[in-house]
């Protein structure tokens, strides 16, 4: 029976990535923030000063995990010390949603620090979907997976990025996490547009959406998650409102982080658009 006063199967409204540099504000001042998204990478541990932070925030918010290291579309096997250890963090935290990716992070057991895109096949549909539904029943919970950003594409890609969402879904049941940054990126690198994008997603699916700010290179765009979000990424999170209703946001902020305060106002502009839309 949870001892948390949040009992964590409901989020709303606009919440904030949880980060090293803003623990002791938010600890010392207890901010009105509706939830927090841990990455669960950084809490897996049996003891010690993370668990504890983790402990303490879930004491006063609700919380959601996302992770960067289920490799769900790798050819290895699945790591089941890693799904273990996320096993018994979310049994400890009781997040309201776990996430991962779309994608693929390791090879012959070597881990990147890279989300890596996947062909969109039949195959690979078929190979993912699998590994979802081994890991949702490993952890005992639905997961939601999280579309990614790209910056190439595949010879054998058959079917769009979306039909290919669509398609994990019917087979595995699992929710999406819908990264409203990333599909822009991905959008402008690619050339498709992201207003088609949308349609094509189920909308009883979207759980939770993303938002961060891209970098502008010389012909492509970075997810760099280390702006404000972009008008165009602002006008698109619009249109997935109208589409899926008031769903619970995150703004992603993780390298040069900005001060507590900062993030604060951009969850603001966030909080603003949900009001309209609920
Ligand atoms: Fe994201």
């Amino acid at each position: 029976m949870s001892s948390y006063k949040f009992k964590g199967h409901e989020i709303q409204g606009a919440g904030l990535g949880l980060r090293s540099s803003h623990y002791q504000e938010i600890f010392d001042t207890k901010p009105d923030v509706p939830w927090f998204e841990l990455l669960s990478d950084n809490y897996m541990s049996d003891g010690g000063l993370p668990i504890i932070r983790a402990e303490k925030i879930r004491e006063d918010y609700p919380v959601t995990l996302h992770g960067v290291g289920m490799s769900l579309g790798s050819t290895d096997p699945l790591n089941t010390d890693y799904l273990s250890k996320l096993k018994a963090l979310t049994d400890r935290i009781e997040p309201t949603y776990v996430s991962d990716h779309i994608a693929w992070v390791s090879v012959g057991g070597k881990y990147t620090h890279d989300l890596l895109p996947l062909p969109y096949t039949e195959e690979t549909l078929h190979h993912i979907s699998d590994r979802i539904s081994q890991v949702q029943e490993f952890l005992g919970r639905k997961i939601l997976v999280e579309n990614p950003s790209s910056y190439m594409t595949f010879d054998s890609t058959d079917m769009t990025e979306a039909e290919f969402i669509k398609g994990i879904t019917q087979r595995t049941d699992c929710d999406l996490l819908l990264d409203i940054n990333n599909i822009y990126v991905s959008a402008v690198n690619h050339d498709f547009d992201p207003y088609e994008y949308l349609k094509g997603i189920p909308s009883d699916r979207v759980k939770e959406i993303h938002l961060a700010g891209y970098e502008k290179m010389d012909n492509y765009l970075f997810d760099t998650h280390g702006y404000q979000v972009h008008p165009p990424v602002w006008d698109l999170y619009r249109a997935a409102l109208k589409q899926f209703g008031a769903i619970p946001t995150l703004i992603e902020w993780d390298t040069d982080v900005p001060s507590f305060t900062t993030l604060r106002q951009e969850a603001k502009k966030a909080e603003q658009q949900l009001k309209a839309f609920s």
